[in-house]
């Protein structure tokens, strides 16, 4: 892995654009317009399931300076989690998911089988709801300390950081100290605009930066704005002068 965007310090870096994409050429045609807008390119369950790992391949040879990440979420047995590890770990990404809730031990194989590839740990989804939280576990009564409790057993085991609400970022990296990554999806610009949406716990880029997030997932206000080039530049302009 001879780029590594890691060290990159430019605003661009923090940003993570999810291609949320449902064929090869429209995730392509992102790739090529916001490749020098962003840090990383997220590959999530749509795109991977259609086209399969050459698509890796693909974006990265468009992009060569731009960051991969593979947001499976995976959640299994320790033994299936260690041998799809040893498999992503090939594809030379740079960080992928596991979800915290598959416990220590499929914490701890998945990192063992990674290799370079940095694993996060999601907490919990962003689009739970209050209520829906609730009923998963009655005797957390704030989605925070459901999402620390996780965020910490996950750090624990090794993970190199986690994805979490921008609710619960400073929270997190107050507990958590300066190491490990903090992934925040559920970014909302004020002035973005996005029809049925079905995050819950949302915050603006510059919250999120400001609570301690490594890196942001921004992906419908880019993705769906009338000119999407100019929503990450704006963004980024935010972030710039936050
Ligand atoms: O900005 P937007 O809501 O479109 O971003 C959606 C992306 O964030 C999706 O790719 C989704 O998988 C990802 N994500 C999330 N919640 C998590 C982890 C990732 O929404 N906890």
């Amino acid at each position: 892995m001879p780029f590594d965007p890691f060290q990159n310090t430019l605003p661009r870096a923090r940003l993570i654009f999810p291609l949320d994409l449902p064929t090869k050429s429209a995730a392509l045609n992102y790739v090529e317009l916001l490749k020098g807008s962003v840090g990383f390119f997220k590959v999530g369950l749509e795109l991977f399931s259609s086209q399969g790992p050459s698509i890796i391949e693909e974006i990265r040879s468009l992009a060569p300076e731009v960051g991969i990440f593979l947001d499976l979420k995976l959640h299994d047995i320790p033994a299936t989690i260690s041998r799809a590890m040893e498999a992503i770990a090939r594809l030379g990404v740079h960080m992928t998911t596991v979800h915290a809730q598959g416990g220590p031990e499929m914490l701890r194989a998945a990192v063992k089988a990674a290799g370079q590839t940095k694993v996060l740990a999601v907490t919990l989804l962003t689009s739970l709801a209050p209520a829906a939280m609730q009923e998963l576990a009655p005797d957390y009564r704030a989605p925070g300390a459901l999402a620390l409790h996780l965020a910490k057993r996950a750090v624990a085991t090794s993970c190199h950081g986690v994805v979490a609400s921008p609710l619960e970022t400073l929270l997190l990296r107050e507990h958590l100290g300066d190491e490990p990554i903090l992934v925040t999806p559920g970014i909302r610009p004020s002035w973005a605009q996005v029809s049925s949406d079905d995050q819950s716990r949302t915050g603006t880029p510059a919250q999120a930066l400001a609570d301690g997030a490594s890196y942001l997932v921004v992906g419908r206000p880019i993705r769906d704005a009338k000119d999407p080039l100019k929503a990450a530049q704006r963004i980024l302009a935010e972030l710039a002068s936050s």
